[in-house]
């Protein structure tokens, strides 16, 4: 069987990545090369990721990451097959870094291969392919397979009917899950990236402490909601801190007790995943599902793979539920290798210009 190698680059958000992913026609996977760079501390003392700090530094780690990875492809002979960079959605400014890193690099370096622009939303979702116990000679028997898309900017169901084939069935009207882990941390006092401040704070808490609301939890539908969840845990804590009349304050969260604070967590932690928990089941009954794919950077999150898990074993008809090892939750340049190669299989590719509001095509 023939393989392809192929050479992503990732940029859209706070995490420079680059990576050498070798495929095979039954989409067997071999990562062969992988190397992030992360910005969170430097973006961590802004609350948030700032855009022109992201760039400055995708800028900075291009050159240093491609360093290696060219000695490396010289070291093991290696000529790439194809070129992949994610082209959105995300901060444009970021995106641009990458898009025009990798076309330069191909037209000095490798002028004959092709260069694809890769939706950075088809990464996380084809990065089931790198899950542990990803067997290929059953990849058939995975569809039709749900997929759940978690991350700090999107809340996105949808359903393959096979390898290429994506129906979105809905998203978040407002906040992202992960937008809402980051925003309740800074409530909390807790830094950036929320998402596993929370998780690690929940685990000395109580998730029934507080019953805050989990939005459109039993609506007849696929969409989401979190904005008013936040909302919620914003005026708890107001009313805990005796503060029910002015904002809530930085200086307010250094005087939370720590319990109030980690049964707020739990609390919060299991009312963002109730919705996902319960209309991923509903999809996977409505759709027939053989497997579940849960994928992005909330898909890190240890509650959420024992909430899905359990559910699906007592209550789902006992199918896979597949989460990509925890290296490949957040953004990387393998999940856009992977859902380049799924694409150009199809002729499928994005055009090589940044994108910050890209969505899912089927
Ligand atoms: O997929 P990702 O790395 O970037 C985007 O494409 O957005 O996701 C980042 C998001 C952040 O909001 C972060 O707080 C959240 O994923 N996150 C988590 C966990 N780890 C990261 N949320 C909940 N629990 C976690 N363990
Ligand atoms: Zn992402």
């Amino acid at each position: 069987m023939q393989r392809k190698y192929v050479l992503a680059c990732e940029t859209s958000c706070d995490e420079t990545s680059l990576a050498l992913v070798s495929f095979g026609e039954d989409f067997s996977v071999d990562v062969l090369f992988h190397k992030t760079a992360s910005q969170v501390e430097i973006h961590a003392s802004f609350g948030g990721v700032v855009p022109n700090l992201a760039k400055r530094e995708h800028q900075k780690n291009l050159p240093l990451l491609w360093e290696s990875m060219s000695s490396y492809l010289a070291q093991k002979k290696i000529t790439p097959d194809m070129m992949e960079v994610t082209v959105g959605p995300g901060l444009e400014p970021a995106l641009w870094q990458g898009i025009t890193f990798f076309s330069t690099l191909h037209k000095t370096v490798y002028p004959n291969i092709p260069l694809i622009g890769v939706n950075h939303l088809e990464g996380h979702i084809y990065s089931f392919l790198f899950h542990e116990s990803f067997d290929p000679t059953v990849l058939d028997t995975l569809f039709p397979m749900v997929s759940l898309l978690v991350s700090g900017g999107h809340t996105i169901l949808g359903v393959l009917s096979d390898m290429h084939s994506y129906r979105l069935l809905g998203e978040t009207k407002d906040d992202a899950v992960g937008e809402s882990f980051d925003k309740v941390a800074r409530l909390l006092g807790l830094p950036y990236p929320g998402g596993p401040q929370i998780e690690r704070c929940a685990q000395q808490g109580d998730m029934h402490a507080y019953p805050f609301p989990s939005p459109l939890l039993h609506s007849d539908d696929y969409e989401f909601s979190y904005s008013g969840l936040k909302t919620a845990v914003l005026y708890h804590l107001r009313h805990m801190s005796g503060d029910s009349t002015q904002s809530f304050s930085p200086g307010k969260q250094a005087t939370l007790p720590k319990t109030l604070r980690c049964n707020t967590a739990a609390s919060f932690q299991y009312a963002a995943f109730r919705p996902l928990v319960e209309k991923t089941k509903k999809a996977a009954k409505e759709y027939g599902a053989h497997s579940v794919v849960v994928s992005g950077g909330v898909s890190a999150n240890s509650f959420l793979r024992s909430f899905m898990n359990e559910t699906f074993e007592r209550e789902g008809g006992h199918i896979p539920i597949l989460f990509p090892p925890l290296s490949y939750c957040q953004d990387n340049a393998a999940m856009i290798a992977a859902a380049g190669y799924v694409g150009s299989i199809k002729g499928k590719e994005y055009p090589l210009e940044a994108n910050g509001i890209l969505s899912l095509s089927s």
